[in-house]
């Protein structure tokens, strides 16, 4: 278990230069001092991903997405921090041993974060095999009720143990155990198999339970998803699953169930089902490139997550209306971070998904049915088709109008012709009218096709930000001038109270503590912030080019508080002298106002 000192992360900074590792995964292309690519986060036609050679930090001005190397890596390669520093270590060949410290307070707030992740994938590990020796045990009585259904679920003793399949008993006193192992109390509340009631009582959350260990994409056991072998229990429903709550180690959105064997350098294509069940089963029957999304709708992280190992998947959900309604939004997700989407159809109807279909009609079957898995077009346009009656009329034109907006939404005009032909012969339609509906569509979409040039990027910015905002973020840029007499006048004059807009005071005040404890001029800021919505807001500062302006900056900055103090002090007096007040008070105050005037109008 290592602890690192804060240096690695300003070594790995200056070791891995931002516009090679980026080009890495993005083509990138110089424009003036920037290079700009097509957004690794989100779908766009023209580039708006923007890499600063000088800055050494990316932007991408569609989806705001920006940060350093080492946020860029955690992004598109979904890792913790401090994975995404040993991995930018590796490429550049520095010794991270170099860094390590023996105590932690040496580096308390990160180290006590690893800490507690480390305990956790320990006591995770020591948990699944408690679980898994519950079942080996299980299994050698003769007859018993978890062992019958193990074999009904087909699930034989070289699948268990590959992947660690257990039982849970609920029992046999696993909090016990825990703690003679070692383990405090917090830690395995954390952990969230075990829960405390309010009587101060430990109960376990699994019991009478098949148990499955979730694994992160580097075999360690993040979570845990427990089948109940039989969902009645004395006349009463129970649910089906119970898995592990979210914490620091699992994220829900974050995994996809056995990626880890699914991984390899160049995948042809990724199969995506619902459940661990099928997950396993593909697996067993020799389709090692099959992962679970676990019954939840599929996100933005797992996309990329699959992006990584291959650029095709085939969706194998469930036949029947959730599964439908849930492959829907996972494909348009899938789609939009630029993956070649398929989604698999059993061509039988006794059978609800992968795992069943395999055990009924074997792998060979079910290979064809993977080899003819539909397009994501085909499959919109099926669905369209379930819900009408084809030979009334309306549902004729509605019909024609649906899928003309599904083909309008496809990109390369060679591929949209061909299903437009495609879709004509199959539903005896003439292409005509569907060519008409689909251009109407199309027009609608803007046509604005040419490469975005920095410039007009930061108009674009501009634009959008109110100009009120934008003198407070001058504000901050100044104080990331890197020059110490301006930083310096900004700190002397300027309140945090001062600040109107949220987004920028929270840096604002982030960047003066800071300024308590480093010189800031010296460290990497970004790698200090943890809150994604303070990276976008200080990238975007980043992005404000102040060179050579700063003076003229500081002064505007300088008068504009000025005016504000004084407008506040003459809205004060207006109001007073609309009260009821002495003729002296009124006599001096009306003075004071003359001269805020006259001070105002010397500082327009
Ligand atoms: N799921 C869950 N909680 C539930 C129901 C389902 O977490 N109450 C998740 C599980 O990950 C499950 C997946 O959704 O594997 C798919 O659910 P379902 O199709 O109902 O179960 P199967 O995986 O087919 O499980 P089995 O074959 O054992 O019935
Ligand atoms: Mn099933």
């Amino acid at each position: 278990m290592a602890y690192y000192s804060g240096d690695l992360i300003e070594e790995v900074i200056s070791q891995n230069d931002i516009v090679e590792v980026i080009s890495e995964y993005v083509v990138l292309k110089k424009s003036g001092r920037n290079y700009m690519g097509l957004c690794p986060f989100h779908r766009e036609k023209t580039p708006s991903f923007c890499v600063s050679m000088d800055k050494q930090i990316f932007k991408c001005f569609g989806c705001s997405e920006g940060g350093n190397v080492i946020s860029f890596i955690m992004k598109i390669e979904n890792l913790d921090f401090w994975d995404a520093v040993e991995m930018l270590a590796e490429r550049a060949n520095i010794d991270t041993s170099r860094f390590e410290v023996k105590n932690y307070y040496d580096n308390k707030k990160d180290t006590q974060m690893k800490d507690l992740k480390d305990t956790l994938f320990n006591l995770n590990r020591d948990v699944g095999i408690f679980y898994h020796n519950n079942l080996i045990e299980l299994l050698k009585d003769a007859s018993n009720p978890v062992k019958d259904y193990i074999i009904k679920r087909k699930l034989d003793i070289k699948t268990i143990n590959k992947f660690g399949i257990g039982y849970a008993t609920g029992k046999i006193p696993l909090y016990d155990h825990l703690i003679s192992l070692g383990y405090t109390k917090d830690d395995i509340l954390a952990s969230g198999i075990i829960i405390e009631n309010n009587n101060g009582k430990m109960y376990d959350r699994f019991y009478s339970r098949i148990i499955f260990p979730i694994f992160d994409i580097r075999d360690r056991i993040i979570a845990f998803g427990g089948r109940a072998f039989s969902t009645k229990v004395l006349e009463k429903t129970i649910p089906k699953y119970v898995n592990s709550p979210e914490n620091d180690i699992y994220h829900k959105g974050k995994t996809l169930y056995l990626m880890n064997f699914a991984k390899r350098e160049k995948l042809e294509n990724i199969i995506i089902v619902e459940g661990y069940m099928d997950a396993i089963a593909l697996q067993k029957f020799g389709f090692t490139n099959a992962v679970a999304s676990l019954g939840t709708a599929l996100t933005e992280n797992q996309a990329r997550l699959i992006k990584k190992y291959t650029d095709n998947v085939i969706i194998g959900y469930d036949q029947d209306g959730a599964g439908q309604a849930a492959t829907m939004r996972g494909l348009d997700i899938l789609a939009n971070h630029g993956l070649n989407v398929k989604v698999l159809r059993l061509d039988h109807d006794d059978v609800k998904d992968p795992d069943e279909y395999l055990n009924k009609y074997g792998a060979e079957r079910l290979k064809k049915c993977i080899e003819s898995a539909i397009s994501l077009v085909e499959f919109k346009v099926s669905i369209l088709e379930k819900d009408l009656d084809l030979e009334n009329f309306d549902s004729k034109v509605r019909f024609l109008t649906g899928v003309s907006n599904i083909l309008a939404k496809i990109d390369n005009n060679i591929e949209r012709d061909m299903y437009i032909d495609k879709i004509a012969k199959k539903y005896g339609m003439s292409p005509g009218p569907i060519i008409k509906e689909v251009e109407k569509g199309l027009t609608k979409k803007s046509g604005n096709d040419v490469f975005v040039d920095m410039q007009s990027l930061n108009k674009k910015m501009q634009l959008v930000t109110n100009v009120r905002k934008r003198q407070e973020q001058y504000i901050v840029a100044l104080l990331l001038s890197k020059k110490p007499a301006i930083q310096q006048e900004i700190v002397k004059n300027i309140k945090s109270s001062d600040i109107d807009n949220e987004d920028v005071r929270k840096i604002f005040d982030f960047i003066l503590s800071l300024m308590d404890n480093y010189d800031i001029n010296k460290i990497d800021i970004l790698s200090k912030i943890q809150d994604e919505d303070m990276v976008k807001e200080i990238t975007d500062i980043m992005y404000i080019d102040i060179s050579g302006y700063e003076n003229k900056l500081l002064q505007d900055v300088l008068k504009n508080k000025k005016k504000e103090k004084l407008y506040a002090r003459r809205d004060e007096i207006l109001k007073r002298l609309d009260q009821d007040i002495s003729k002296d008070e009124s006599e001096i105050i009306k003075y004071e106002l003359n001269q805020i005037v006259i001070e105002l109008s010397k500082l327009k």
